[in-house]
């Protein structure tokens, strides 16, 4: 029987000082969870000079990963440096020399989960990532373990903070999207360089990963159509407003005959739905499936506390396991044949904003243009005559209508002598 499981914790960054706390301020619930002592053995932190905001003995320190990658006495490698390497270097190395891996490393998952889960199962070791996705929330343990019995048709999450904070701020204040950005750093909702997180590829890694648990199918970042939020304007959220939407960077997954569609954009969510109200810095994902129907998972997606919690819980889980002497987590197969629908076939609605030269004809010609793609017009709203340059503001919301055909149309209404510009379109989501 073993007396203890043995931890090294590879990075004392915001997470690794979360994790650290919680393994050492509340060793006695953890270990009582596990079953035997869950004792912090080392700690790898290339920066020592760095102050820590935790009480580590400082003979556990040290600066060389290699220190806890090559202790035979460490059972669980908990790695939270982030970033694709040196991560993947040293979680490989982790799981080849038989020690089970704990870690939050989102790029590193949805880059390379399927290669790290078969060297995890060919070692006969887990490796666990709940905190890759969603902080906090229960979410990759549920598409393991709680929702294995449905056939999961989509899943619609809203798993940035970040750019949560920043649109849920746009509408409540009326400010523009720089404003917006520059009160989030203040606050310390955005980083000083937040660019990841605007442009989607924070919300890209957590979706190919939500993806594959969901299909069982290798999903990567780079099968998923991104688009952040930097355009979004604040007379896009006037208008939401008044057609009664609600504007979020929406990270989609769907699946229908076969074929995945993948899918971070800002989008219209209509206001009555419980996505629409999910503001602030707050996460949510709703998956639908066959049996199960609609699920909404809902919670910190960020910060140290939430993220410690699903990190230490993984430890706890795996921990239970060593001492069990087996996995009681099923091993999930994964089907590398993947058919991903080209972006241009999806199928939705759309909110277009059209600066117009304010002349007889030009509704009559941008009807025609759109008519012409087969796409209809389900409202036009016309507002905001300038008088001095004779131009308007024509919002359209659209029925649905092929991507490849808006995007034809667009096109075609850019040409037109009465388009001034196209200020803004947006997809929409029921
Ligand atoms: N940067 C992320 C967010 C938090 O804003 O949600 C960690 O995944």
């Amino acid at each position: 029987m073993k007396k203890s499981v043995n931890i090294g914790l590879i990075g004392l960054g915001v997470i690794g000082t979360g994790v650290a706390k919680v393994l050492i301020e509340r060793n006695k619930r953890v270990s009582e969870q596990a079953g035997c002592p869950i004792v912090l053995k080392k700690v790898a932190e290339k920066d020592l000079n760095k102050k820590h905001d935790v009480d580590i003995n400082p003979n556990l320190l040290t600066t060389n990963a290699d220190d806890i990658l090559s202790d035979a006495d460490i059972d669980i490698v908990i790695e939270l440096i982030g970033g694709e390497r040196p991560a993947l270097d040293f979680v490989k190395k982790a799981l080849a020399s038989g020690k089970h891996v704990v870690t939050a490393n989102k790029e590193l998952i949805s880059k390379h989960g399927p290669e790290l889960f078969a060297l995890a199962d060919a070692n006969k070791v887990d490796i666990l990532y709940e905190a890759s996705v969603g902080g906090g929330i229960p979410l990759t343990n549920s598409f393991k373990q709680d929702l294995l019995a449905s056939n999961i048709t989509s899943i619609q999450a809203i798993i940035n903070g970040t750019t949560n904070y920043i649109l849920s701020n746009m509408a409540k204040e009326g400010i523009e999207f720089n404003e917006a950005v520059k009160r989030a750093q203040a606050l310390g909702y955005a980083e000083a360089d937040p660019t990841n997180d605007i442009e989607g590829v924070d919300a890209m890694y957590k979706v190919a990963i939500l993806a594959t648990l969901a299909f069982r199918t290798t999903v990567t970042p780079d099968d998923v159509y991104l688009e952040g939020i930097s355009k979004v304007a604040k007379r896009d959220f006037e208008y939401a407003k008044e057609l009664g939407y609600a504007i979020k960077l929406m990270a989609i997954a769907k699946k229908e005959n076969g074929a995945i569609e993948l899918r971070v954009h800002p989008t219209f969510v209509p206001e009555d739905l419980l996505m629409a109200q999910v503001n602030g810095v707050f996460n949510a994902v709703q998956v639908e499936g066959d049996l199960v129907g609609r699920v909404i998972f809902y919670g910190q997606g960020a910060g140290p506390q939430p993220t410690s919690s699903a990190i230490v819980t993984d430890v706890i889980n795996i921990a239970q396991d060593i001492l069990l002497g087996y996995s009681r987590r099923p091993k999930f197969k994964l089907n590398t044949a993947k058919q991903i629908k080209p972006m241009a076939d999806i199928n939705t609605r759309y909110y277009i904003r059209i600066n117009v030269a304010d002349t007889p004809g030009v509704l009559a010609q941008i009807a025609k243009t759109l008519g012409d793609e087969q796409i209809s017009i389900a409202s036009a709203i016309q507002k905001a005559v300038d008088e001095k340059t004779q131009s308007a503001e024509l919002v359209l919301m659209t029925h649905f209508a092929r991507e490849s055909a808006m995007q034809s149309a667009l096109a075609k209404l850019e040409s037109l002598s009465a388009v001034r510009e196209v200020s803004n379109f947006i997809r929409v989501e029921a």
